[in-house]
């Protein structure tokens, strides 16, 4: 079960024989999902080069606290906010050092002190030096301080001698940095979204299209990524930015939404169809612009491809969640959807009512399954977002 999934984690390699593990310790803290970028320190470069950890971290490895064109990109600030948590392995006798004095006298060290996220360590070491009383005072200091300490396992020692110092395996060490983050039922799942609005070409200056903003969909992304899914975005014309957790698709008709969405349902968990899908295009687009003339103007309009309805219906079928975007007969309109469409449920939102629904920041929904309809009054579209997560997660996971 992946624990890490949408996790940024620094991981400081400091000045121990043990430090050539740590391209391993990158690759399993990868295989939970993380993002990794690795803080080198002079002493850890001694044994282990700063290729292997680019190589392995598919990021730069950052070195110096005096870099100044790091500090133009990702500088010290930069890498601590970014960092959902700290990991020091191994942790040197001198790098624990520094860290129980507070001192900013490297990279490392200072990311830790400008940084409020969890930080864990991993002594390795001599286990006459790991034993002494300064380690271990320094090591009781940092756990008053909420650092967790990943004990250092006993065995036969690099330098011959046997006893407490080695550095315990890298899964186990990328297993505890994921325990410091709540699983949820989403962790590791893929969901899929649809969002935003279509555009369908009537001649190549104008277009059918609607109000869709991307909001809703958008704020079910950012609930799926805070709760640990994989999340794929099909967008549509949207005015908002997509967290880039996500992987994003762009495909601004129906056609090409539902090429789209088939070439990338198999193996998600959870489809959610979002997005304000044109039911129509235009038959027989024009290549050039219609000129204004006193006939009338007949465009004929042939129907779209239903993507909900034959995701639906996939033998492999994810759990289906559809929009219905209503004006009257709200509940009716929308149970016949749920019917219609064969999805798993349906969230019903009134349409009709200009600050809610689409392009506004609020919404107001009622969540219909086979069993039960849930209401949810207005409110902010992440926090909407966050509540219809969870119920799908409760009633389907
Ligand atoms: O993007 P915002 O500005 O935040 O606005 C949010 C929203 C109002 C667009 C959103 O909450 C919403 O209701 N989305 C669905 C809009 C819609 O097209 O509803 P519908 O009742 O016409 O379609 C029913 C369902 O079938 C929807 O899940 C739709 O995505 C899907 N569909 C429709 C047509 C089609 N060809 N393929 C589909 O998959």
């Amino acid at each position: 079960m992946s624990h890490l999934t949408n996790k940024n984690i620094v991981l400081g390699v400091s000045g121990s024989i043990a430090a050539y593990k740590a391209p391993d310790i990158v690759r399993r803290l990868q295989d939970l999902g993380a993002e990794v970028r690795v803080i080198l320190t002079q002493g850890g470069a001694q044994f282990i080069t700063e290729l292997s950890l680019q190589a392995t971290s598919k990021n730069k490895v950052h070195d110096n606290l005096w870099d100044k064109e790091a500090e133009l990109s990702m500088g010290h600030i930069e890498l601590a906010k970014w960092a959902d948590a700290l990991l020091i392995a191994p942790a040197s006798a001198n790098t624990i050092s520094n860290i129980a004095a507070g001192k900013a006298c490297d990279l490392l060290s200072s990311v830790i002190l400008a940084s409020d996220c969890p930080i864990l360590i991993a002594p390795a070491m001599n286990q006459q030096m790991y034993a002494s009383i300064s380690v271990q005072a320094n090591l009781a200091t940092l756990v008053q301080r909420d650092i967790q300490i990943i004990n250092p396992e006993h065995g036969v020692q690099a330098c011959g001698d046997i006893g407490e110092g080695r550095l315990p395996e890298s899964d186990k060490i990328a297993k505890q940095v994921g325990l410091m983050f709540q699983s949820t039922k989403l962790s590791g799942k893929k969901v899929l979204i649809t969002l935003g609005a279509t555009i369908e070409a009537i001649d190549p200056v104008r277009y059918l299209s609607n109000h869709s903003s991307g909001k809703m969909g958008s704020a079910l992304a950012e609930a799926c990524i805070e709760a640990g899914a994989q999340v794929t975005l099909v967008a549509g014309n949207v005015s908002v930015e997509l967290n880039q957790k996500a992987e994003i698709i762009s495909a601004t008709t129906a056609e090409k939404m539902h090429q789209s969405v088939m070439k990338n349902i198999n193996g998600q968990d959870i489809f959610i169809a979002c997005a304000a899908v044109s039911d129509y295009s235009i038959k027989n687009p024009e290549n050039h612009k219609i000129k204004k003339s006193n006939q009338t103007l007949t465009i004929e309009l042939t129907p779209t491809k239903d993507i909900l309805k034959e995701v639906c219906k996939l033998d492999k079928k994810p759990i289906c969640i559809g929009f219905a975007a209503e004006t009257q007969n709200l509940l009716e309109n929308a149970q016949n959807k749920l019917n219609n469409k064969g999805c798993d449920a349906i969230i019903l939102n009134d349409v009709s009512n200009a600050d809610l629904g689409f392009k506004s920041d609020e919404n107001a929904v009622v969540f219909i399954d086979q069993k039960s309809n849930v209401k949810l009054a207005k409110n902010s579209k992440q926090k909407l977002g966050r509540k219809i997560i969870e119920i799908i997660s409760e009633k389907f996971l």
